[in-house]
């Protein structure tokens, strides 16, 4: 029967030592955990993501990073927070209620108001007005069947030339109309075009830092985008098909179209 008594003697022990350490240090060991947390957590986010090899087809873009970012300072602070200190506790009914609504007001208010600033960056592009000189009605019916949901091209592509922001995993389409023209030789733009869309695997598009113009027959990390674009079989009708095509073709960059400058 004696571990009262060195319960009791370890128990002033620590009394002393904790009267020892400085305050500060006090507080920094209760929330070092979140912050070591955090601090890896934003090297993986920063100082990982953005060199994946480009073959795995995931890149994450400054938003996803930011996004990720946020994620994990707010995790972190949230337990700081928690492991900061004895908080005060409300006195009356009234006051428990108040401090609930507050919390809640504050996390869900929170979470809406985020969600309402940062959402549009994952949802259906929204599309820049169209410059005078304006698209034909195919061009916008191909453009729409671009943006359509059901086929989820922007998934994948980006246009930065109209401003329409979609994924990174496949090549920016803002000049793919001009591009369309040189990457196989002997093809019109227009085949080559329908034949990425159709059978995109016949031809894989060179990656823009590799210095190559022309499509390549076989996937190479170090030079080509990755196998990753799904073939459109019969998941579109023939006039949608036309029409996309119509619509890339007019992709040649800012301030041109259809090869006149405006
Ligand atoms: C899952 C991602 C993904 C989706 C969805 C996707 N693509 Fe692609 N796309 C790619 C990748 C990756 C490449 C480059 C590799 C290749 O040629 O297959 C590419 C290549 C292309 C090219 C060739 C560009 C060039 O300059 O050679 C065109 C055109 C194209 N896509 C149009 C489309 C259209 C139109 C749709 C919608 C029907 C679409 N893509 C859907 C990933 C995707």
């Amino acid at each position: 029967m004696t571990d009262p008594v060195i319960n009791l003697s370890e128990g002033a022990q620590q009394r002393e030592t904790a009267a020892a350490v400085p305050a500060w240090r006090q507080r920094w060991r209760r929330v070092r955990g979140p912050a070591i947390f955090a601090a890896s957590a934003l090297l993986v986010i920063w100082g990982g993501l953005p060199w994946l090899p480009a073959a795995w087809g995931v890149r994450f873009g400054a938003p996803y990073l930011t996004f990720f970012s946020l994620a994990a300072v707010g995790a972190a602070g949230f337990f700081m927070l928690l492991n900061w200190g004895p908080v005060r506790q409300p006195r009356s009914a009234l006051a428990t209620f108040a401090s609930i609504l507050l919390v809640y007001v504050a996390t869900v208010g929170g979470m809406v108001a985020f969600g309402t600033w940062y959402y549009p960056q994952f949802e259906t592009p929204r599309v820049a007005a169209p410059e005078p000189g304006g698209e034909s009605a195919v061009e916008k019916r191909g453009k729409e069947v671009f943006l359509s949901p059901q086929f989820g091209c922007f998934a994948c592509h980006t246009i930065e030339a109209l401003g329409i922001r979609g994924g990174q995993r496949g090549p920016d389409l803002s000049v793919a109309g001009k591009e369309a023209e040189v990457r196989k030789p002997g093809v019109s733009s227009e085949d080559y075009l329908r034949e990425s869309i159709v059978d995109p695997w016949a031809c894989f598009t060179p990656l823009p830092a590799s210095g190559l113009i022309e499509c390549q027959a076989a996937v190479d990390p170090a030079k080509t985008y990755p196998q990753l674009m799904p073939p459109v079989k019969d998941r579109m009708t023939k006039e949608q098909l036309d029409d996309l095509i119509v619509f890339m073709k007019s992709l040649r960059g800012a301030g041109e179209r259809n090869g006149k400058r405006s």
